[in-house]
């Protein structure tokens, strides 16, 4: 089986990682956006130890690992807005709950040439009118993905506030993703909605417009087979509301235990705020090589790639300007064993795709096979 059959595209969003499956030569996924660190040991071996406890149900409240989350957000202050977060199967369950509990009428994405697809997917669904993100028409459902995942950019908390003020319709939801954003630096949090508290009440007090903040925890900590995911509501009187209408034991035991474990786990977010932007930038340094070669060869300028994203995220949105390029780097990648992420399948981005950071001997094997690209 191929990994493009693994998806029903007629009903179901196309999403990447499904290749290392079905390559015998699997090496590193670079398909992905998870953490180049890989997951995280101690909290691992927590998940393990939970799968004893798989013939009890996993605690109704979440807890003890959401009130450990609180503490990893907030930490002294946690005790003030732990009830407005709740914890899902992934992000994934918590945008489409959201999106399901929004005010019916229009949905509009982040500003960016394109963005991660689950909430257009939702949104579309629940019979929702889409918006162009250049559509300057106020929408009652904004949806934002900021870092943006795949094209990198990204809006510091002041152009974000300003951004959400003027494209929200009064009594609207917005949901900001900030599934990248922990990446920025060990000061991370001084650049989310995660400390904007003054922000988000008077928006709701004076506006009614309800913001909600979606992380998945499966990229920074790498689990994306585990599903974890978590939401930040205005108060917790919405959250509530998603509880509601939440299935009951969303997350299982191996998930609570490895969040559990994983907020702990200072030395391992010290060394990705360390390791990622040196590795990206390497990275991009040795593409740069390759991309030199073909122009080279072609005697033409018009094949430098473009390096999108910020310095400082777990991934690179690569323009290679050639539809036909960008077919080839994605077969040999596959026959590698190092598969990467087409900018075609939900994108639509021919010339594009989509490499993770990972550490430089993963990298060798890339860059080697790519080492003739373009001179076929
Ligand atoms: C920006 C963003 N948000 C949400 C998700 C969903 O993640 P999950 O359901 O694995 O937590 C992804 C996955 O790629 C993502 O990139």
């Amino acid at each position: 089986m191929e990994s493009e059959e693994v998806w029903d595209t007629k009903v179901q969003q196309f999403h990447g990682g499904q290749d290392w499956k079905y390559l015998e030569n699997f090496v590193e996924d670079f398909s992905v956006t998870t953490n180049a660190l890989g997951t995280p040991k101690d909290a691992l071996e927590a998940a393990k130890e939970a799968i004893y406890t798989c013939h009890h149900y996993p605690p109704g409240n979440q807890e003890p690992a959401k009130t450990s989350l609180a503490k990893f957000l907030w930490s002294d202050d946690y005790s003030s807005h732990k009830d407005r977060l709740l914890l899902g199967n992934g992000a994934s369950e918590l945008i489409d709950l959201v999106t399901r509990s929004a005010p019916f009428g229009t949905w509009k994405p982040g500003p960016w040439d394109t963005q991660y697809k689950e909430y257009h997917r939702s949104a579309e669904t629940n019979g929702r009118t889409i918006l162009q993100p250049q559509d300057t028409t106020p929408a009652n459902l904004l949806c934002i993905v900021n870092p943006c995942n795949p094209t990198g950019d990204y809006k510091n908390i002041n152009d974000l506030k300003y951004w959400i003020d003027k494209n929200v319709e009064d009594g609207g939801f917005v949901i900001v993703d900030e599934s990248m954003q922990p990446w920025l630096s060990s000061d991370f949090r001084t650049d989310s909605l995660l400390s904007q508290h003054e922000f988000l009440y008077l928006l709701y007090e004076t506006r009614r417009v309800s913001v909600y903040v979606i992380h998945s925890w499966t990229k920074i900590w790498s689990c994306t087979g585990l599903r974890l995911g978590s939401v930040i509501c205005p108060t917790s009187a919405h959250c509530d509301v998603l509880k509601k209408l939440q299935v009951p034991w969303s997350v299982n035991s191996p998930a609570l235990a490895f969040l559990n474990a994983v907020v702990k786990d200072t030395e391992y977010m010290e060394k990705t705020w360390e390791l990622t932007p040196k590795w990206r930038s390497e990275l991009i340094e040795r593409l740069r090589v390759l991309s030199e070669a073909i122009i080279k060869a072609k005697d033409d300028e018009g094949y430098e790639w473009e390096f999108h994203g910020k310095s400082f995220l777990s991934y690179i949105w690569i323009n290679m300007k050639s539809k036909e390029i960008v077919e080839e780097a994605i077969g040999k990648a596959k026959a590698a064993g190092v598969p990467v992420r087409s900018g075609v399948p939900g994108y639509d981005r021919p010339t594009y795709l989509r490499v993770a950071v990972r550490e430089p001997s993963k990298v060798d094997i890339l860059i080697k096979a790519w080492s003739k690209l373009g001179r076929r």
